[in-house]
């Protein structure tokens, strides 16, 4: 008899993902869905005409591999014109399916067996597994309610000499935490003269409120050698599905970024990306994002506004992060289930995104929903 072989997870700790529970949960109890992070209303026809059009007029084979030169020029100058830092599209800028894989082949470039990564928690859930999978070991910085304010002295005592890689998010998902420029300085000071590379997840520079401005890792000059800055048109552009995103880095840093996305997913839809660089050539695009957004958060935060959660407005994300200590003792992943079941509202446990437990009571709703479902679950909140 043949003998089996054992496959022997490398990822023992992942299981279903909760945005896979919350979500089938919202769907058998027919609840108004906040839990999962994408939009709910449509992309621009505009843009979908585009598409269209590539995809009509033959654009359907292989794209280059680091991208389509036009959404690579485009990109370039929208970066140059935004945050005034000059990308080269042949030597520094890579479009990826996703920012998810833009976030993976960075972390792959980088991390060898026994490195250390330093992971700033609540995380976002593809960082551990990617550094695991690269034999590295990550390492948690926490970040804890109501501000999530980086504690710098937390930071430098987690650094060794086996550090060699940060993955910083901002504006910060779970948290609605926008980084400063204070942050930016401090990082600086701390990786200056150690052998430590960055990864800043920054798929929500458009989206930030209240006039805070993104402060992107690469404005920052001693940062900017050592960071692939990741990001994503999803979260821009409301096409979560189409999986396009991009990473911006030195030509150093980007030609072995480049190794690995050759062998991961060799390049990235064609007609879509054609599509996307007659798109982005007209800024209004992304600059109406946070008037956009700021809207939604307000209305979300009204119609909760006489419930006994408590929260302080999000400065960026389209998630908002209330804490429920008023209301219960019991875990954030109860409470989070009983509100789908009994009043019809999912919300995401925000514990998941640390490693280990807390008792932090807070729930992640998404307000990238239309008006009269933001309304509907408020209501629905506030009898909370
Ligand atoms: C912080 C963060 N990074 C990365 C991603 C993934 O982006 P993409 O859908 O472009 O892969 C998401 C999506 O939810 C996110 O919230």
């Amino acid at each position: 008899m043949q003998r089996l072989p054992t496959i022997g997870s490398k990822l023992p700790a992942v299981g279903t993902t909760i945005f896979t529970v919350m979500s089938r949960l919202a769907a058998e109890h027919d609840a108004i869905n906040l839990s999962q992070g994408f939009p709910g209303f449509d992309c621009s026809p505009r843009l979908q005409e585009q598409v269209v059009k590539y995809l009509r007029g033959g654009y359907n084979q292989y794209a280059p591999m680091p991208g389509v030169p036009a959404l690579r020029e485009v990109l370039g100058r929208k970066t140059a014109d935004l945050y005034g830092v000059a990308y080269d599209p042949d030597t520094g800028i890579t479009i990826t399916s996703g920012a998810t894989e833009a976030l993976f082949a960075a972390i792959t470039a980088v991390v060898r067996p026994g490195d250390e990564v330093i992971l700033f928690e609540p995380a976002y859930d593809s960082y551990a597994p990617a550094v695991e999978l690269n034999g590295g070991v990550p390492v948690y910085v926490t970040l804890t309610p109501p501000e999530y304010a980086v504690d710098w002295a937390q930071v430098a005592g987690r650094i060794t000499d086996k550090t060699r890689l940060m993955v910083v998010n901002t504006p910060h998902n779970p948290t609605g935490r926008v980084w400063t420029q204070d942050d930016l300085d401090r990082l600086a000071a701390l990786v200056r003269d150690r052998d430590i590379m960055l990864v800043a997840d920054e798929v929500y520079e458009h989206i930030t409120f209240d006039g805070r401005p993104h402060i992107s890792l690469m404005t920052h000059p001693t940062l900017r050698e050592r960071t692939f800055v990741c990001g994503s048109f999803g979260k821009t552009f409301h096409i979560t599905g189409w999986k396009v995103g991009y990473c911006l880095a030195p030509p150093e840093l980007t030609v072995e970024f480049r190794k690995v996305h050759q062998f991961l997913t060799f390049s990235t839809i064609t007609p879509v990306q054609h599509a996307l660089a007659d798109y982005l050539r007209e800024p209004e695009h992304y600059l109406s994002l946070p008037a956009f957004y700021e809207r939604k958060r307000n209305l979300f935060l009204e119609s909760i506004g006489a419930s006994r959660f408590r929260f302080a407005p999000t400065q960026g994300t389209f998630f908002q992060n209330v804490s429920y200590a008023d209301i219960t003792d019991g875990s954030d992943y109860e409470l989070a289930i009983r509100l789908t079941k009994e009043i019809g509202v999912a919300s995401i446990p925000v514990s998941v995104f640390y490693h280990g437990q807390n008792d932090y009571r807070i729930l992640r709703f998404c307000f990238a929903k239309d008006d009269d479902i933001l309304k509907r679950a408020g209501e629905r909140l506030s009898k909370l």
